[in-house]
């Protein structure tokens, strides 16, 4: 490997545009040959053929020049690169900054076959456009494709004037609303109610985090009072009734303003059910479940090792078994959506300020390097869904949920060139000494399965192949996300016949007796 000497050196990462043998040629025209293309609605044996960092055909036997990259890809999947809903990289949490920043954390995506994510852009006390200009700035290391999408966490005219200016301006489409982190993020529900009556006008899509902050608060305070200090007083303090609970909230009064709604982090099976039963009433709701959720159980937060037991705090909180096979389930039957993962780590010394009070851990697992590989195994190398629903629960249904399908979601010609070849045949497995998180420790270490992504193209650069991952800093591009999603489509309908039936006037008599 090529490493440069700047600041980001980093044994597992080389650097810049230096030769890494014959298939890593500078050449900017790429032909993936004879793989298995999959896209959500279709797939088949197809050459992909990218120029200048874009899909320009995809059809089987294209014949090209000898000036191109010729990637053999027969017997593996072709499919587009992972799009991560839901990171937060170089954020300030809980009195520390995640130990990923932009780069380390979107290296570490590519090497896993994630080529776009969209992370949480959040204000500085209360300003939108003082947070959007302070994750600008975080973000300009960037070696990938990114969007933001906005947190609210207070109300005024301000904030109110400054979300229209983020969504026709700066190219964010969604606002998330915290309902937990009482004292800090938390918001009430006449914020909640404003934020999603402006959402609505805008045509962006409101998110929320749903978890009873004041029962959280009051659950925390029970268990120190049984002297209850570990990392296990963290899921006991905030059981999935309350994740219940906030969700049917959220939904409902997402249903009473009539805007659409994405529920982020569905880690219980009492969330997704809210979730379920607003979808079979007709509601557009949206459900993420995360890779923790789907995989991991709470047994981990009982550790008698704080180091252990620590790494898995996360809000809402990894749950007994049976909840991720509930919400495996839901994802295979469209229930849930799309896969996020909340990448959002710690390294061990930040996690230890919570060593006598788990109040104070930091809230956050890893997940955006492992995300791909552990879908793969746990819903598709399983049978419980195909292919072309990974291609969509990984990458497409992001990509229309946020109005950038199908530049990003899709092989096709015209789309961005990010792909991935993944080999079906081959295996991963995950360790803190080989994964490229600057985190010391993973929540899935040792873990081992089925299929590896072999190599990751990011807008036409090959990225990561043959276990080696090369990245350029700055090379990352911000996209713009557009309001008015498809899950606007027929609000205002509903809206009129709403209001028709409200105008049908009453017959009254005058005389009452
Ligand atoms: O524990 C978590 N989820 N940390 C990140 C912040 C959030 O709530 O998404
Ligand atoms: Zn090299
Ligand atoms: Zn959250
Ligand atoms: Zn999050």
């Amino acid at each position: 490997a090529s490493a440069s000497s700047d600041e980001f050196c980093d044994a597992r990462i080389s650097y810049g545009d230096s030769g890494c043998g014959i298939s890593l040629s500078s050449s900017s025209k790429i032909l993936i040959k004879g793989g298995i293309v999959v896209n959500a609605h279709h797939q088949e044996v197809a050459d992909v053929y990218i120029d200048d960092g874009l899909i320009v055909d995809v059809k089987p036997n294209i014949k090209v020049g000898d000036e191109v990259t010729i990637i053999d890809a027969t017997g593996k999947f072709v499919m587009p690169g992972g799009i991560d809903p839901h990171t937060h990289l170089a954020m300030e949490f809980m009195g520390t900054e995640t130990i990923d920043d932009f780069f380390s954390g979107q290296a570490a995506a590519l090497a896993g076959g994630t080529t776009m994510h969209i992370d949480f852009v959040i204000p500085v006390n209360g300003s939108l456009s003082a947070g959007f200009k302070s994750y600008t700035e975080k973000a300009k290391n960037s070696c990938m494709d990114y969007g933001f999408h906005m947190a609210i966490t207070k109300w005024d005219e301000t904030v109110s004037r400054e979300m229209e200016i983020m969504v026709k301006e700066k190219g964010i489409n969604s606002f998330k609303f915290f309902l937990a982190y009482k004292g800090s993020l938390m918001i009430n529900d006449e914020l909640l109610l404003e934020g999603f009556k402006k959402c609505k006008s805008l045509g962006a899509l409101a998110m929320v985090h749903a978890e009873n902050g004041d029962a959280v608060f009051e659950g925390q305070k029970r268990m120190i009072e049984l002297g209850i200090t570990g990392p296990e007083g963290h899921a006991l303090s905030r059981p999935p009734v309350l994740e219940g609970e906030a969700t049917a909230r959220a939904i409902r009064l997402a249903g009473f303003v009539n805007t659409p709604l994405y529920v982020v982090h569905v880690m219980s099976i009492d969330a997704m059910e809210e979730i379920a039963r607003a979808r079979k009433s007709g509601q557009r709701v949206v459900g993420e479940p995360v890779a923790s959720g789907l995989v991991l159980d709470d047994s981990v937060l009982w550790d008698p090792d704080f180091n252990i037991a620590a790494k898995f705090v996360m809000s809402p909180p990894i749950r007994a078994p049976g909840h991720g096979k509930a919400l495996q389930a839901a994802l295979s039957m469209g229930l849930l959506q799309l896969v996020g993962t909340d990448h959002c780590t710690f390294n061990s010394t930040q996690k230890a300020l919570g060593i006598d009070d788990f109040r104070k851990i930091p809230n956050g697992v890893n997940g955006i390097e492992e995300r791909m590989h552990l879908v793969w195994d746990t819903m598709v190398a399983s049978g419980q869904i195909s292919v072309t629903d990974y291609v969509r629960v990984t990458s497409t249904e992001c990509a229309r949920v946020f109005n950038i399908y199908p530049k990003k979601g899709a092989i096709l010609p015209g789309s961005d060139a990010d792909i991935i070849v993944f080999n079906p045949n081959s295996s991963f497995k995950i360790s803190s000494s080989a994964h490229h998180s600057r985190s010391d420790t993973n929540v899935y270490e040792g873990r081992t399965g089925k299929g590896k992504v072999e190599v990751t193209i990011a807008r036409g650069r090959i990225v990561w192949l043959n276990g080696e991952l090369k990245v350029v800093p700055g090379s990352g591009k911000y996209i713009e996300m557009p309001p008015f999603s498809y899950l606007f489509d027929g609000v205002d309908k509903a809206d009129a016949s709403y209001l028709s039936s409200l105008r049908v006037p009453v017959q009254r008599s005058k005389a009452t007796k």
